[in-house]
């Protein structure tokens, strides 16, 4: 039924965690992405403990996929600081963005990010006054600046006393949203819905019936 809109994507997930042997849940949303097929995961902070960035390297790699997913925890309401250096260097004007500037055009981009705060905390009249994907602004529109869609968040909300069972559960809802982004099968226009608040609120709304079993 959805075959006719299948294209095959290559997915890119721009892993940074500062301190990852003090991880609990993004060690989870991580384990096995790494021998998935289709999916190129790349541990910023594995391959640059000195933040000094090979940005041919980088800039290739964005070349070689359609999908970008920045993966992170959240850290003061942003991103840690080896992605900011990342886009700081590797999205260059007259490449990323500017005149002749088109590299990203046409591709995706989407954040999944862990926060320390529980989802009621990101609502507006919550205790953080605003959704998490509205402190991803300046990305949405780096996104948008740079021709990529910027398409609605995954987010894990509330880690600090997650159970292993809901990290479980996250990582499943991750890995199926990653698998039918590589697919092609992901409703793109629903996910980059800019009121869409995440991905995984709903995310049987943006993929096919058969991906959303668990
Ligand atoms: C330096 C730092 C800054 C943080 N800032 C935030 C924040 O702004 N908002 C929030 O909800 N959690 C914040 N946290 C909590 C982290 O997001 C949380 O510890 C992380 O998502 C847990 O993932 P992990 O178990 O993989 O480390 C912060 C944690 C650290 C260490």
């Amino acid at each position: 039924m959805v075959s006719d809109r299948i294209v095959p994507q290559r997915v890119l997930v721009l892993f940074a965690h500062p301190a990852l042997e003090k991880s609990r849940v993004n060690r989870v949303l991580i384990d096995g992405l790494d021998s998935m097929e289709g999916i190129t995961f790349h541990d910023l902070y594995e391959a640059y403990p000195g933040l000094d960035i090979d940005v041919a390297r980088e800039q290739a790699l964005l070349t070689d996929h359609d999908v970008i997913v920045m993966h992170h925890p959240f850290f003061w309401y942003s991103t840690p600081a080896i992605l900011k250096e990342w886009q700081d260097l590797v999205l260059q004007h007259g490449w990323a963005y500017g005149t002749d500037g088109n590299a990203l055009r046409g591709k995706f981009l989407m954040s999944a990010v862990t926060t320390g705060g529980k989802e009621d905390a990101y609502e507006e009249d919550g205790f953080h006054g605003c959704r998490v994907r509205d402190f991803l602004l300046p990305i949405a529109r780096t996104a948008w600046l740079c021709g990529m869609t910027y398409l609605a968040p995954f987010i894990t909300h509330g880690t600090l006393h997650m159970t292993r069972e809901r990290m479980a559960e996250h990582a499943a809802d991750y890995r199926r949203l990653l698998q039918a982004l590589r697919e092609g099968a992901v409703d793109l226009t629903k996910a980059a819905d800019p009121d869409l608040a995440y991905v995984n609120r709903d995310l049987s709304s943006v993929l096919p019936e058969a991906t959303d079993a668990r």
